[in-house]
């Protein structure tokens, strides 16, 4: 016995006193810390503890540690269980040996079998330069079986520390990303190399911080100020989440009355067709007492995706902000709303999407980034998500744009419209320079001209009475009444069944 504590003892240290302290000067907690500050209190149960590498090579046999350079095992989030591995940092940087990489994937394949979700909190100088192809195979099992998992379990990953080169493939297969600042760093490539082969000069943190990755690559979907605003955040992320694609999303007590009218939002979309607002306003004012977890919040903010309640259930919201380049989808809109959709699809989510689109973002540096390209990613996710779909249309719904925003032809379940919306192939003032430009310029006021026929245009044809006539909308309802027909539609589309042609796999354009 007295062995066992002794042997589990040095385990439990990693790569010693002096590494688990230089690991706090640089801000760090360590592996063992980590996962039990994110668990449920007293849940976590360790695997693998005695794992050593058996390599000989340049030294190594000198550098055992039992554990070898990650912790691994599973605990609770509010009683709902959860797979984790942690890096750990002390011993050898971290760094990806052939047994880390078998521990790793036996938590993963358990998470798989047991149908639970698994995180992976990642601090680690890469593969473990001693081991060589081991190590590399090594990645490559874990990236097998992220692809494997993706849409069976949820996969989360916490940046906390460095990840670079081949190792960020495994956070990039996995659904969210979260960076913890200061300490969490991702690139493929790290500040040396780009001097010597571009001759730019970057920091590390430019270069591959959270702020980088949250707002300009995409790549993170979330920042945390602390570890322990992260692991706070990644358990409400759960909550939010079934633990497979066979469950259902976790419903909370009714929190908020299903019939709540909210006269606000009457007036939370300006008359004026190109005043700006925050359509957070109107997510806040419709869903569960106003609880809204945004998604890739910094990136392509003109469009907002998260997740919220309503009814007590879990709900994906895609929503176009009106208040960044006018709500226009571009290509990292595309790319993020397709991305939300397809994950909410995945996991039984319903989707509710909020509408105000002008249109797709004109100009070359759009045309040459491949906006088609992207653009077509959000319909074909659109078209394929099966799970339960709402859309509501508050103001504009132009074009390509109207379609693509979870229009009826998208097997959108339900579409109601709110009276001042606005539904028509383009804007009333780019419509009527293409079809009267004639009649404008042959005018003895052309502006004047111009104005009369904006206006019949809009009478006729910018309102949602037409689509409402040809039942491309269900309904057309009073702003004040969102949340009770949402609720109501929710309900009604609780037994949806729904599904894809057979097919090995289709082909969306990456
Ligand atoms: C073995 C490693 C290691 C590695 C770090 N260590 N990285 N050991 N293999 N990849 C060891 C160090 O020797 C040191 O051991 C301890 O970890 C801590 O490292 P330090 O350098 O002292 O820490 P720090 O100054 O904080 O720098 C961290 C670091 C740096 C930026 C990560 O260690 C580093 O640049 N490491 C190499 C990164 C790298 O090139 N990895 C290979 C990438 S290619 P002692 O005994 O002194 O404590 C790759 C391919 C993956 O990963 C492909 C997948 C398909």
């Amino acid at each position: 016995m007295e062995l066992l504590q002794e042997r589990r003892k040095t385990a439990h240290l990693g790569g010693g006193e002096k590494r688990v302290e230089s690991q706090h000067k640089r801000g760090k907690l360590t592996a063992r810390e980590r996962l039990l500050k994110f668990f449920d209190v007293g849940s976590f149960t360790e695997l693998d503890t005695f794992v050593t590498h058996r390599s000989t090579d340049l030294g190594l046999d000198k550098q055992r540690f039992e554990g070898d350079a990650v912790v691994t095992g599973h605990g609770t989030v509010e009683g709902r269980q959860v797979f984790a591995y942690a890096q750990d940092f002390t011993v050898l940087g971290g760094s990806l040996s052939l047994v880390a990489a078998q521990k790793i994937s036996k938590v993963m394949d358990h998470a798989m079998r047991m149908g639970a979700p698994i995180l992976g909190i990642n601090d680690s100088g890469g593969a473990r330069i001693q081991e060589g192809i081991d190590s590399l195979a090594g990645y490559g099992e874990i990236f097998r079986r992220n692809t494997l998992a993706s849409g069976v379990v949820p996969q989360i990953t916490i940046i906390a520390g460095p990840a670079a080169g081949g190792a960020v493939y495994s956070p990039a297969l996995t659904d969210f990303i979260y960076m913890v600042e200061g300490i969490g760093q991702m690139y493929i490539t790290g500040p040396d190399v780009v001097k010597a082969v571009t001759g730019e000069e970057v920091s590390h943190q430019d270069l591959g911080g959270a702020a980088t990755h949250a707002s300009r690559s995409g790549v993170a979907h979330f920042t945390a100020e602390s570890e322990e605003a992260c692991f706070e955040h990644v358990r409400r992320l759960l909550s939010y989440l079934p633990s497979n694609n066979t469950e259902s999303a976790p419903t909370t007590e009714r929190i908020d009355a299903p019939d709540r009218a909210d006269v606000g939002l009457r007036d939370v979309v300006p008359e004026a067709a190109n005043q700006p607002y925050d359509v957070m306003d109107v997510i806040t004012k419709v869903v569960d007492n106003g609880e809204f977890l945004p998604v890739h919040h910094n990136f392509a903010p003109n469009v907002v995706v998260g997740f919220a309640r309503l009814d007590g259930r879990s709900i994906g919201i895609v929503a176009n902000q009106a208040n960044q380049m006018a709500g226009m989808l571009d290509i990292d809109a595309s790319d993020k709303a397709a991305r939300f959709v397809r994950f909410c699809d995945a996991f039984n989510i319903p989707i509710v999407t909020l509408v105000d689109v002008p249109g797709f973002m004109p100009g070359t540096q759009q045309e040459y980034g491949g906006l088609i390209r992207h653009g077509a990613k959000l319909l074909y996710a659109y078209v394929e998500a099966t799970v339960p779909k709402i859309t509501v249309i508050l103001r504009k719904a132009y074009g390509g744009a109207y379609i693509v925003m979870g229009s009826k032809e998208m097997r959108t379940d339900v579409n109601l419209a709110w009276p001042g919306s606005e539904i028509a192939v383009m804007g009333p003032e780019g419509a009527i320079n293409v079809i009267r430009r004639r009649e404008i310029a042959e005018a003895d006021d052309a502006d004047a001209k111009r104005a009369e026929l904006v206006a019949d245009y809009r009478d006729q044809f910018a309102n949602p009475y037409v689509a409402a006539n040809r039942g491309y909308l269900d309904d057309v309802i009073d702003p004040a009444q969102t949340r009770p027909e949402l609720v109501k539609a929710l309900r009604m589309l609780e037994s949806k069944i729904d599904s894809l042609p057979a097919k090995k796999h289709g082909n969306i354009p990456l």
